[in-house]
């Protein structure tokens, strides 16, 4: 049935497209909606060209479902799953970016405005003598352009070792003093994020969230605890504080996710912390796991589903929330030559078909995958070639391995 209506539309938008000259590539979604209804309202265009069945059963047969679908956000709505990019405010304001984000993608990830080194404001925490959140102006531009723009938002993040002020962690909020005592750090991060979720309610924007990370990369490799001023005040217990202020703040509709990387290296670590994460009836205090997905073509996916089978087991979901697949291995760039990049497109096909398969089959409760970017020259890791498109923003063998056309991933 889906099949169906796909070729409906297919050839309804053929129709408007040869009339306004436009070929496939340059669809965008406004032009895609206007087919539609043109479609619909007219219906004697529609009709005439539509006259020979047999031709337009012929053309069908010859277009796979799969590449119809020219979006990502729309192929993973199949699946119940949102397309996300990290987002600047460069990307907004610059119109092939924006473009392209409107047409690829429904839900967006701050890259760095929503961190805690943005978030706070010094002197007023000084005057006041409480940690005082302010909301900073590309965070609000970006908010309000995704509002516009009808884009979920994933909030990204709040407790973290880096990119964190270190005044935040002193008395009087001046690193000339000691540390504040466990109560008073406690209380600042009942304050911190109370004050961030009022602030997004008050501010009309609650609303735009689906997800939010509570706590970033909070475990190591080995199984240890990472070292962070809040760990070393508060104590061990931190990450279950945070988790506990968190729900007593965020709605309903907001998942609380612990988002980490080297997720493949970390299965049993993170399957033993999502277990402590539970009220005293026994509730978890945590909804997903963000995996960050920082990945290599020379990582080995077995591994990789072995840990999003361990974790989606336990019930919670799982997102991937930073996914880059860097060309070669780490520290060992490769270039981006035809051969690696197919090698990226195939990764991507496979990563993506085994998570789709899981989520169609109902063993992953999975509902959003963001990519950490969309252009290779835009990346933190840009040495690595590692997104869907290259810097003229032509789709790579990676874009079709995400989109599942698996003739064009590489292979
Ligand atoms: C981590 C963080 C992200 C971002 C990347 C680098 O993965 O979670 O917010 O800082 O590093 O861009």
């Amino acid at each position: 049935m889906k099949k169906i209506i796909c070729y409906l539309l297919a050839g309804a938008m053929i129709i408007s497209l040869a009339a306004c000259g436009k070929n496939v590539d340059q669809v965008s979604s406004e032009d895609e909606a206007q087919a539609v209804i043109s479609a619909s309202e007219d219906s004697t265009e529609v009709s005439t060209e539509t006259e020979n069945d047999e031709n337009v059963a012929e053309v069908e047969e010859d277009i796979t479902a799969q590449e119809e679908i020219l979006r990502i956000k729309e192929l993973f709505a199949q699946h119940g799953l949102k397309a996300g990019t990290c987002l600047s405010t460069q990307m907004i304001d610059n119109d092939d970016y924006n473009a392209l984000i409107l047409d690829q993608f429904n839900s967006i990830t701050m890259e760095n405005s929503m961190k805690p080194d943005y978030l706070f404001n010094k002197q007023d925490s000084i005057a006041s003598g409480d940690l005082v959140v302010e909301f900073n102006q590309d965070m609000i531009k970006m908010l309000n352009w995704a509002k516009t723009n009808n884009m979920a938002v994933r909030g990204h993040t709040l407790v973290w070792h880096s990119q964190t002020p270190d005044w935040i962690f002193y008395k009087d909020f001046d690193t000339k003093n000691g540390l504040v005592t466990r109560e008073e750090m406690l209380a600042r991060l009942d304050s911190y994020i109370r004050q961030v979720f009022e602030g997004l309610e008050e501010k009309g924007y609650i609303d735009l969230f689906y997800a939010y990370d509570v706590v970033n990369e909070a475990w190591m490799e080995d199984g240890t605890m990472r070292d962070s001023k809040w760990k070393e005040i508060i104590g061990d217990d931190y990450l279950w504080q945070a988790f506990n202020i968190a729900n007593k703040y965020a709605p309903e509709s907001i998942d609380l996710y612990y988002n980490d990387y080297n997720e493949q290296f970390k299965t049993e670590t993170l399957v033993d912390f999502v277990e402590t994460l539970k009220d005293e009836d026994g509730n978890y205090l945590i909804d997903g796991v963000g995996f960050q997905a920082h990945l290599y073509t020379s990582d080995n996916l077995k591994d990789y589903f072995r840990t999003v089978d361990a974790v989606a087991k336990l019930g919670v979901k799982v997102q991937l929330t930073e996914l880059d697949v860097c060309l070669g291995a780490y520290k060992k760039p490769l270039f981006a030559v035809e051969e690696n990049t197919k090698a990226q497109g195939q990764f991507m096909y496979d990563l993506i078909y085994g998570l789709l398969e899981r989520v169609d089959n109902g063993t992953l409760n999975m509902d959003a995958i963001t990519f950490w970017g969309f252009a290779d020259d835009l990346s933190w890791r840009k040495e690595y070639s590692p997104l869907l498109y290259n810097k003229k923003l032509e789709p790579k063998f990676a874009y079709y391995g995400a989109m599942q056309i698996k003739e064009k991933a590489g292979y």
